[in-house]
């Protein structure tokens, strides 16, 4: 057993912040062996049960849950800040053929090394990611995963059409691929498969209906898509499918929204898809900075919240511009607060935080695994140094409460403020 002393953050069922300043984190195997949060609380409650257990002293340190980012690219790590005018082109000259140079395996393993080293230093420990068309996309994503023992859940793209050359696949193939993948890496240790469709312009009824099929077989397994993240992607998406009632539910059609099925953007959604989310039990995939680099729009937290849909906070890197849960949180923040095509809200660090760790952990159906410190949880955290910059210092001495300290740390703070990584089970 390990035990570590510090401030602490962790989250209620509510939703709502729970904080120690003096804080005991004690981490140990479970009945089954496995490394886990054995206990959370304040230090002078909690240490008399730990005589023997010899315990870290972190002063001035916090430790808070690993950040969770549900969705994003890890082939277009070198995508980010690349311009365009909005998804379609920005998709055409950038990403498309940036994803074709991961025909070639090593290129592969080379950027997934480069992309969990770039997780790790911003503080992300589980990520929900896209890989590419190609099926060894996957699994160099997921050698590299297993080697660091990070929680991590992937999938080969599925896009058999409106693709070029070096990206589309063929849709027979394409579902035998993933069936084999789901095989390979679903399960195997912390790892866990996501089946790809990219988004519904670039499949076929046929890779659709095949993608539903697998996801019925494999409840388990998860889901990840995009949709109603841009204007002109809405039109072509209802010109293709004139039956579907809306975008989103073309993806029911195809029997495509469950659980564990993560949707990113969700931006132009009426109140109808709000409702179809909520009871097929899909989620969002809320991904700000990529909303306000690519101009796509801005989520809707008011008729989320009145609806009472599953969302968390995303990267979405390379459409993103940013690893770092920091600068999501704040892009978060400026797109809740936007009040002229929507409601525009003030949302609590709080709020904010709980985004990027529990919600979005309960989003893919794992809350009590990851993104909290709970006992029982997997001992997933961050060690944050509050003072990591000259303006931080004198922001997070000042701060009256925690929701100040929090918002500090939001606005001011990227990957300087993550000073450590522990890794369930793992070094840190
Ligand atoms: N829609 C289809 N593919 C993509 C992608 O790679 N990034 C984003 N942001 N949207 C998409
Ligand atoms: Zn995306």
């Amino acid at each position: 057993m390990q035990a570590f002393r510090a401030a602490l953050l962790r989250f209620a069922d509510d939703r709502s912040a729970l904080y120690e300043e003096d804080g005991l984190l004690v981490v140990g195997p479970d009945a089954q062996g496995r490394p886990v949060v054995r206990a959370a609380g304040g230090y002078a409650a909690l240490a008399p049960n730990y005589p023997g257990v010899a315990i870290e002293h972190l002063p001035g340190r916090i430790l808070a849950p690993g950040f969770i980012d549900l969705h994003v690219h890890f082939p277009q790590t070198d995508v980010i800040g690349s311009p365009a005018e909005g998804l379609l082109p920005w998709l055409e000259n950038y990403t498309f053929p940036h994803e074709s140079r991961f025909a070639d395996h090593a290129y592969a393993c080379g950027v997934a090394s480069v992309f969990l080293d770039e997780l790790q230093r911003n503080g992300v420990t589980t990520a929900l990611t896209f890989c590419t068309s190609h099926p060894h996309s996957v699994d160099a994503l997921m050698e590299e995963s297993q080697r660091r023992g990070l929680r991590m859940i992937g999938g080969k793209v599925l896009q058999d059409r409106h693709s070029p050359d070096g990206v589309r696949d063929e849709t027979e193939q394409s579902l035998i691929d993933t069936e084999a993948l789901i095989r390979r890496w679903h399960g195997q240790g912390r790892l866990g498969y996501a089946i790809t469709p990219r988004f519904a312009p670039s499949c076929t009824e046929a890779q659709l209906r095949g993608a539903g099929e697998l996801a019925a077989q494999h409840p388990d397994v998860w889901i990840q898509s995009h949709v109603a993240e841009n204007k002109e992607e809405v039109r072509w998406a209802r010109e293709l499918f004139p039956a579907a009632r809306s975008y989103l539910s073309i993806y029911q059609d195809f029997g495509l929204l469950r659980e564990r099925a993560i949707y990113a953007h969700c931006i132009h959604f009426d109140d109808d898809d709000r409702a179809l989310m909520r009871d097929t039990g899909a989620a969002a995939a809320v991904s700000p900075t990529s909303n306000l680099f690519l101009g796509s729009g801005f989520f809707d937290y008011e008729g989320a919240d009145r609806i009472g849909f599953k969302y968390g906070l995303a990267s979405d890197v390379g459409g993103g511009t940013s690893f770092s849960p920091f600068h999501t949180m704040l892009a978060a923040y400026y797109v809740a607060r936007e009040g002229q095509t929507k409601p525009g809200l003030s949302l609590s660090p709080q709020h904010l935080w709980w985004q990027h760790t529990a919600g979005a952990a309960q989003a893919l159906g794992l809350d009590g695994v990851v993104g909290n410190l709970q006992p029982g949880c997997e001992a997933d955290f961050v060690v944050l140094n509050p003072k990591a910059t000259p303006l931080l210092a004198r922001k997070t001495a000042a701060a009256r409460d925690l929701g100040e300290l929090l918002f500090s740390l939001i606005v001011l703070g990227d990957d300087r403020v993550v000073e450590r990584v522990h890794i369930t089970g793992g070094a840190t």
